[in-house]
């Protein structure tokens, strides 16, 4: 690969957006300083000055910050080459020099009086161009029912963590509903197409259609809306938007309104059915193509503008029709061309996940075919799932196609402690080192977030950092102590351990999902194996538990204390049921009631109430989420089974069982605790009348139980009811395996 090509490739995009004008520098410095005052309150925003000046980025035209001031009473002075860039710089003295946390799970924002002086001058700039955030599928395990409130509060966690570049993917299903109506479609064949609001992600890629919809006039309004704050208030920050482009998936109906279209119709995804799935893509060649693609960015971008980036994944997780590098180079062409058609300055934002999900079909051939058909630096792809499986490094880096180094980390937004620490924090400067590398960014794009949020307060800084952390266990510790903003040597330990076991996620028991026994339909085939020492999670719980007494008035404690013995009781789980399954198999009845009685019956009930201690871990919460975007009752009634399906069987006859699992008062003890029972009540009835386990008949007889929950319509608290450090330490003394109890 010629170096001058390179320069060029990762040169267009560097240029993109720059050009900006000083209107944008004032509109931005007044985003930071409205931000600033959401963040400390109007009085001590007062002591921050911020001001926004393109010239800080100097030549290399990346965002830079610079902090100075402090001390004594004078204000703090936060410069930013950009909106992102002075509020990544108020984060970082926030963090550093205040010992603050800004947190999904509660920030810790107690101000140093007088607030610190910063010696001399702070300048840092990012490494690269981008910090990208988020994730097709984020959209619908976690925004999917967010009002302005939440999603203004996520927009300001981007800005602080440096982000500059996200989808903005609402609303587009109204666009696509007037592209549709206007190519002669009627309203009942889309309402017949679109899928319910908490599956629209898989029907964005083509993986779905029909499921969980229709969507309502009242859903599009609000999204709308949404749509256009969101966008409002990402530019005044100066992050780049992101927004949908037509990959190729059309309605059926497409074929009746033109009866000479050449559509292939796909197979199946995920265990659907073609009732749901099977999606129709157009032929890249087809004279419908262009106008169906061009039509949509047109209309999109008359109703939103455009900042030039746009997501497309025509073959994620789809099989295509076929393997020909002629036809994936022509069906990627498509894609561009109707882009460029509406918008000759378009960039192609593309998931590079398919290369690494499929690698069977995606061969050197068939990746080159895809990456070659648009011009170099107008291609930029998302190494998805570079922390575990870089794609980049098979690819010649992408074969001189700009891309951005990302961590997936969740799928499905499960519960369950889980990271790859070490190798998150090694990979950024790897795949820039790596030769003629052409990485312009760093980013984070979990499927779900609310979970383990130490692996994206890393992340978040080493979109600033040129090298890794050097020592992790140090860093832990200080995380540990800004997060409860005091030092506790019991809870910084608790870290370090964490730190050693969960968090240094490898080998091959290692996984992005949460596999526990707890969350999944019984079975006697379950593999209780985890990659790290259980005794270091139990040790943990023991050590927050002792420091609780010093830090209970912190919220962000109080939910780490609650999710490790949410933790604890997952490891609870699998003990118990290595138990019941050894006594199953040795036919040793009371050893079976024993272990399975205090696994169904008392531990899994005191794992719910412990849950609804704590206002993020309530099942009553996320439905009362779904019913606040309704209008009306059978609107309310359809979000609240959408929510309750994503949950638990996520399709009609559990075709994604359990994926999206999550530990919740309510879920516990309505959804997995029955199932539990049940299984124990055929495993005890299969001892005593001297009839096999049938895995199957058991699956048949379970679905009722969890399509009940399902089509359930009991109401849960949305308000937190007792005290977390209690229950917890209660669970701890019953529970927790000799020899670890130790002093408390
Ligand atoms: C990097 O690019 C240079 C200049 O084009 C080339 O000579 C060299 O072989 C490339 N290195 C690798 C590892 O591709
Ligand atoms: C904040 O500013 C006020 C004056 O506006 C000053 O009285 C106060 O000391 C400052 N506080 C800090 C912490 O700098
Ligand atoms: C697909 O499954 C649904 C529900 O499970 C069923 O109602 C429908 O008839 C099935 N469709 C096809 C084409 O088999
Ligand atoms: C339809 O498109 C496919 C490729 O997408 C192509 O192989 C086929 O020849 C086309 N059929 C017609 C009738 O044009
Ligand atoms: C993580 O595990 C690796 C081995 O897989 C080890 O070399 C490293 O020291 C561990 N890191 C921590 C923080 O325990
Ligand atoms: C359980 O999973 C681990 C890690 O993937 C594997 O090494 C082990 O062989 C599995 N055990 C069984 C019984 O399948
Ligand atoms: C597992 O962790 C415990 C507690 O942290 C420790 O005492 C024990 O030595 C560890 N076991 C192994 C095999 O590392
Ligand atoms: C906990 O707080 C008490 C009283 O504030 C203090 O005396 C004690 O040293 C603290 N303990 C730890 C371990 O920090």
């Amino acid at each position: 690969m010629e170096a001058a090509m390179l320069a060029s490739a990762v040169g267009f995009l560097l240029l993109a957006w720059v050009g900006a004008s000083a209107g944008d520098e004032a509109r931005e410095e007044a985003a930071v300083r409205a931000l600033v005052a959401r963040l400390l309150g109007p009085g001590p925003a007062a002591n921050f000055s911020v001001s926004v000046e393109r010239a800080l980025a100097a030549e290399s035209g990346l965002d830079t910050y610079s902090l100075s001031g402090g001390g004594g009473g004078a204000p703090v002075r936060v410069r930013g080459s950009t909106g992102v860039a002075a509020a990544a710089g108020l984060h970082r003295y926030l963090r550093d020099f205040c010992g603050c946390q800004v947190a999904w799970s509660g920030s810790q924002l107690h101000l140093p009086r007088p607030l610190p002086a910063v010696p001399g001058e702070l300048t840092e700039a990012t490494p690269n161009r981008y910090r990208y955030y988020q994730n097709v599928c984020t959209h619908s395990y976690s925004f999917v029912w967010w009002d302005w409130n939440r999603w203004e509060q996520e927009i300001d966690w981007m800005a602080l963590n440096g982000i500059n570049l996200a989808l903005a993917w609402n609303g587009q299903e109204a666009i696509w509903e007037r592209v549709y109506l206007a190519l002669g479609l009627t309203q009942s064949e889309i309402d017949d197409y679109f899928a319910g609001p908490a599956f629209l992600a898989w029907e964005r890629m083509g993986n779905l259609h029909t499921w969980g919809g229709p969507l309502s006039h009242s859903w599009h309004l609000k999204q709308l809306y949404l749509q256009h704050r969101i966008l409002d208030r990402m530019r005044s920050f100066g992050m780049i938007p992101v927004l949908p482009a037509f990959a190729g998936h059309v309605p059926k109906a497409i074929t009746r309104v033109f009866p000479q279209v050449n559509v292939t119709q796909l197979g199946s995804w995920g265990h659907f059915n073609c009732s749901y799935s099977c999606s129709f893509l157009l032929a890249p060649k087809d004279p419908v193509f262009p106008l169906v693609g061009s039509l949509f960015l047109w209309e999109l971008t008359k109703e939103f503008g455009t900042d030039h980036i746009y997501g497309a994944d025509t073959f994620n997780e789809m099989q295509p029709p076929s393997s020909e590098p002629a036809y994936l180079a022509a069906a990627t062409t498509a894609v561009y061309e109707a882009m460029i058609a509406v918008d000759p300055s378009a960039v192609w934002l593309l998931q590079g996940w398919l290369f690494q999900h499929q690698p069977q079909f995606w061969g050197p051939a068939q990746i080159s075919a895809v990456l070659g058909a648009v011009p170099r630096g107008r291609l930029l792809v998302l190494d998805l799932f570079a922390e575990s499986q870089p794609v980049y490094v098979r690819t010649a880096s992408f074969q001189g196609q700009p891309f951005i180094w990302c961590m997936l980390h969740n799928f499905g937004g499960n519960h369950g402690l889980f990271g790859a620490l070490e190798a998150v924090n090694r990979g950024p400067e790897a795949a820039r080192l790596f030769p003629n590398s052409t990485m312009v960014g760093t980013g984070m794009a979990p499927e779900g977030i609310g979970q383990n949020e130490v692996v994206y307060a890393l992340m978040a800084e080493l979109g600033w950092r040129k090298e890794p952390v050097p020592d992790l266990a140090a860093w832990v510790s200080s995380f540990a102590d800004r997060r409860y903003g005091a030092v506790q040597q019991d809870a910084e330990a608790a870290w370090r351990l964490l730190l050693r076991s969960v968090y240094n996620c490898s080998g091959d028991a290692c996984r992005g999902h949460n596999h526990s026994p707890l969350v999944k339909r019984p079975s006697l085939q379950m593999n209780t194996t985890v990659w790290y020492n259980r005794s270091d999670v139990f040790e943990a719980w023991r050590l927050l538990l002792t420091a609780a007494p010093n830090l209970t008035n912190s919220p962000a404690f109080r939910y780490d204390l609650l999710d490790v013995t949410r933790q604890a009781v997952q490891e609870l789980v699998s003990l118990y049921y290595e138990e019941v399954k050894a006594a199953y198999m040795n036919k040793d009845l009371v050893p079976l009631l024993r272990a399975g009685g205090l696994l169904a019956y008392e531990l899994l009930p005191a794992l719910d109430v412990v849950l609804a201690s704590d206002s993020h871990f309530l099942l009553g919460s996320w439905l009362d989420q779904a019913w606040a975007v309704a209008v009306s009752e059978a609107e309310a009634q359809l979000y609240e089974q959408n929510s309750r399906y994503q949950l638990t069987l996520w399709g009609p006859e559990g075709n994604i069982l359990d994926y999206a699992n999550k530990q919740l008062a309510g879920l516990v003890a309505d959804y997995y605790q029955p199932r539990w029972c049940l299984f124990l009540e055929v495993l005890a009835h299969s001892l005593a009348q001297g009839i096999p386990f049938q895995q199957h008949q058991f699956d048949k007889n379970v679905f009722p139980l969890e399509q009940a929950f399902v089509l359930g319509k009991r109401r849960y608290p949305s308000q937190p009811q007792g005290d977390t450090v209690d229950l917890a330490k209660k669970i701890f003394l019953k529970y927790s395996p000799r020899g670890i109890s130790g002093s408390l």
